[in-house]
């Protein structure tokens, strides 16, 4: 009479072990287009500085739901080595908004946890940025987790030219030879280095282009685009946007 008992204690322990609860998978590294900001100010009458202002914003409050739900690395696009031609009033609010965001992050960062490294041609920056940006990263050299990667004066184009003038110069030190350079190589010569390819590419505001974000890094990212307006994109949006990427089949080129 034990018999059956003891088969149905160890049916359900097994049904337990053998049905655990899926973990979502949610992607190591998400990139964003912080696209839309000037139309979300003209639909509400606002002067375009206003659309720059919120769209700050919700890069804070993405940046710590990134960190709340598990992420490892969020890269954001802030400003593109196109964005130059804009007017000099435009390009200046911006980088007000910048200087704003790295003063409050030194004051924040270790208290929330938030490594902070800035990737693109930072030379062009005012001495002012580039000694904030230093800062930050100082910082961040003593604080482990979630990383967020912001890109100013980022080209995907002039992220490559960079790296294949250092690998040249190496070459004619004598420190790398051409016939031995490997894509894994080549990658240490980027701006990303040591930050893994993002699996998750999102471009908000409808625009169907990456514009030169990433052309390197992006060989396999699944993109995902939406209408919404960067100002508008919320903690719900980036849900959705990893909902659409957990039900796709990547493949890498292979088959299955
Ligand atoms: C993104 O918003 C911010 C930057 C490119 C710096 P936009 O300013 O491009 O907004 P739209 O595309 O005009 O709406
Ligand atoms: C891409 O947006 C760059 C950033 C969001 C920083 P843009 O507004 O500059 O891109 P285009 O001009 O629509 O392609
Ligand atoms: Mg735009």
């Amino acid at each position: 009479p034990i018999g059956p008992g003891l088969e149905k204690i160890t049916m359900r322990l097994f049904r337990k072990k053998a049905a655990p609860a899926q973990p979502r998978r949610i992607p190591t590294h998400i990139a964003i287009v912080m696209d839309g900001n000037g139309r979300w100010a003209k639909q509400r009458g606002l002067p375009r500085p206003a659309g720059h202002k919120a769209g700050a914003e919700s890069f804070r409050t993405i940046a710590n739901y990134a960190k709340s739900i598990g992420l490892q690395y969020l890269t954001v696009y802030a400003f593109s080595t196109e964005n130059w031609k804009r007017p000099a009033d435009e390009v200046n609010t911006i980088m007000g908004l910048l200087k704003q965001y790295m003063l409050e992050a030194i004051d924040s960062m270790e208290r929330d946890q938030i490594r902070l490294r800035f990737l693109g041609d930072l030379s062009a920056l005012s001495p002012e940025l580039q000694e904030l940006a230093r800062r930050t990263n100082e910082i961040s050299s003593h604080i482990q987790g979630f990383q967020a990667n912001v890109c100013i004066n980022y080209g995907g184009r002039d992220e490559i030219i960079h790296a294949a003038r250092r690998f040249a110069a190496d070459c004619v030190n004598g420190v790398k030879k051409p016939e031995e350079l490997t894509e894994a190589d080549f990658a240490h010569y980027l701006y990303t280095d040591g930050i893994p390819d993002p699996e998750l590419i999102i471009r908000p505001s409808g625009e169907l282009r990456t514009s030169n974000f990433l052309l390197w890094q992006s060989a396999y990212a699944e993109y995902y685009f939406t209408d919404v307006l960067w100002p508008d994109f919320d903690e719900s949006e980036l849900d959705k946007a990893i909902a659409s990427y957990q039900k796709r089949e990547r493949r890498f080129g292979g088959r299955k």
